[in-house]
């Protein structure tokens, strides 16, 4: 198997640019399926509080006999625990759940904007790099708008936003600002939890190529340099989603791919999504 690029995130730390998702994975399914991730060539797994799973994902660590430093492990404050205070407590609770001591990369979930209290987390989070608790630190489904407020802080800046982008949402507005401040940009639901597979220009590369639709969409993704997450619960999946390493989409063909945007969000929006 080819090696999985990796992304170097703005303060020298290397992220896999692909990785494993586990939103929806129940608890008790979720060792098991971490374990055979781990086992097709997944090193990076994104999990998060609220996803219930972390003590699934550290189960699967453990038993994988891997060593800590292969790994790449994300988790996410939830918006319950936005604010210092909380946030500091919401870390180490997912430590423990992981049976891990440290991350690799702690985000806020969401910015939640009701209120500013992500500010007071992101103070939080720059504690936890500044005492080397965990490797690095981001956001995930921060606009533009938010990211402004963090940069405002004169602090630290965010390694990762971690946003939905699949063909049909690009959030090229996102794009350009996470670029404008060297903040590296991150896929959820990179394959649009499967929906986004049969648009013709996907299935023409696929045929092509002789490839899998979900091969082209993720080669997109790593074509334009983003990291992404794809989830699956299936082995035969988590092998083909990531072996994508070994052929190339012309040109023509990420355009037609582009052109597919057609604002198709599917989870909330961030300037309005408070809990
Ligand atoms: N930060 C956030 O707010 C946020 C929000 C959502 C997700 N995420 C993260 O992003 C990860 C990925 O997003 P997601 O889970 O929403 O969706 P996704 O990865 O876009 O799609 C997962 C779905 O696609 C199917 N699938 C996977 N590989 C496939 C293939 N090769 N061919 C056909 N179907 C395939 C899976 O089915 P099976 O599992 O049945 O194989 C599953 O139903 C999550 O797991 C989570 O870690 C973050």
């Amino acid at each position: 198997m080819n090696s999985i690029p990796t992304i170097t995130l703005n303060n020298g730390v290397a992220m896999p640019q692909i990785g494993f998702g586990v939103f929806q994975v129940p608890n008790d399914e979720t060792e098991q399926a971490v374990l055979a991730a781990l086992a097709a060539g997944y090193r990076s797994i994104d999990t998060a509080a609220v996803y219930g799973n972390e003590e699934g994902v550290g189960r699967a660590l453990a038993a994988s006999g891997l060593p800590r430093e292969e790994l790449f492990i994300t988790s996410k404050a939830w918006i319950a625990d936005l604010g210092r205070e909380e946030t500091l407590a919401a870390y180490e609770t997912s430590l423990a759940k992981l049976g891990l001591d440290y991350l690799d990369l702690y985000l806020i979930h969401w910015p939640a904007p009701a209120t500013d209290a992500y500010l007071e987390s992101w103070k939080a989070l720059e504690e936890l790099l500044a005492a080397g608790r965990v490797r690095a630190i981001g956001v995930s489904n921060f606009l533009p708008e938010h990211l402004e407020k963090i940069v405002a802080l004169g602090g630290s800046i965010p390694a990762v936003n971690q946003v939905e982008i699949h063909p049909a949402l690009q959030q090229h507005d996102i794009q350009a600002a996470n670029a404008e401040h060297g903040i590296a940009t991150e896929a959820w639901s990179p394959l649009a939890q499967g929906a986004g597979l049969n648009d013709s220009a996907v299935l023409d590369a696929a045929a092509s190529h002789g490839r899998t639709p979900a091969q082209v969409v993720l080669r997109w993704h790593l074509q334009q340099g983003r990291i992404s997450i794809p989830k699956s619960v299936t082995p035969a999946r988590m092998a083909e989603n990531l072996n994508i390493l070994d052929f190339e989409l012309t040109g023509a063909q990420m355009a037609g791919i582009d052109a597919l945007e057609r604002d198709g969000r599917t989870g909330p929006h961030p300037a309005t999504f408070n809990g």
